[in-house]
């Protein structure tokens, strides 16, 4: 793979950004958050790879493909998997790829189930309840960090 690569890894039910529950995650759908961050990467000679799944491994192994082929970090949005997929973590931890995590909502004024990340303390940062712009904070501060 050629050039400057960033992840953007999205979870379950993220598909369905747009019409699921807009109250609490907005109307944009997900491919309108992705060509938003798009833009934002373009700027920096960045290319993003933008993978969304509703299963585990199909997530799992779109880390260790990164893992693989040079890419420089991720930007993860791993949805209900946050709060319960060792699977992820481990996967994250066993590339060495710097992530960011990020949500659309503020995980920690909603259920106490939604307070726990299996990932958090494995990332540069956690950016959460700023709806899209979740997203562009969080490119932004991965991309800052590689830029060192
Ligand atoms: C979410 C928060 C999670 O708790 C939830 O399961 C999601 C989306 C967010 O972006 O706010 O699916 O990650």
């Amino acid at each position: 793979m050629t050039g400057r690569h960033v992840l953007v890894l999205q979870g379950p039910n993220l598909d369905l950004l747009g019409t699921r529950e807009p109250e609490i995650y907005g109307s944009l759908t997900l491919g309108e958050i992705g060509a938003r961050m798009d833009r934002e990467a373009e700027a920096v000679g960045v290319t993003l790879r933008h993978v969304q799944s509703n299963h585990e491994g199909v997530l799992v192994e779109a880390i260790h493909e990164a893992g693989r082929d040079g890419t420089l970090g991720a930007v993860v949005n791993a949805a209900a998997y946050t709060h319960t997929s060792v699977a992820l973590r481990d996967a994250l931890v066993a590339v060495d790829l710097p992530f960011v995590e990020v949500h659309l909502s503020n995980v920690f004024a909603r259920e106490s189930f939604r307070h726990s990340s299996m990932l958090a303390d494995r990332a540069i940062g956690v950016v959460s309840g700023f709806g899209a712009d979740s997203y562009i904070l969080g490119l932004r501060g991965l991309l800052a960090r590689l830029a060192g």
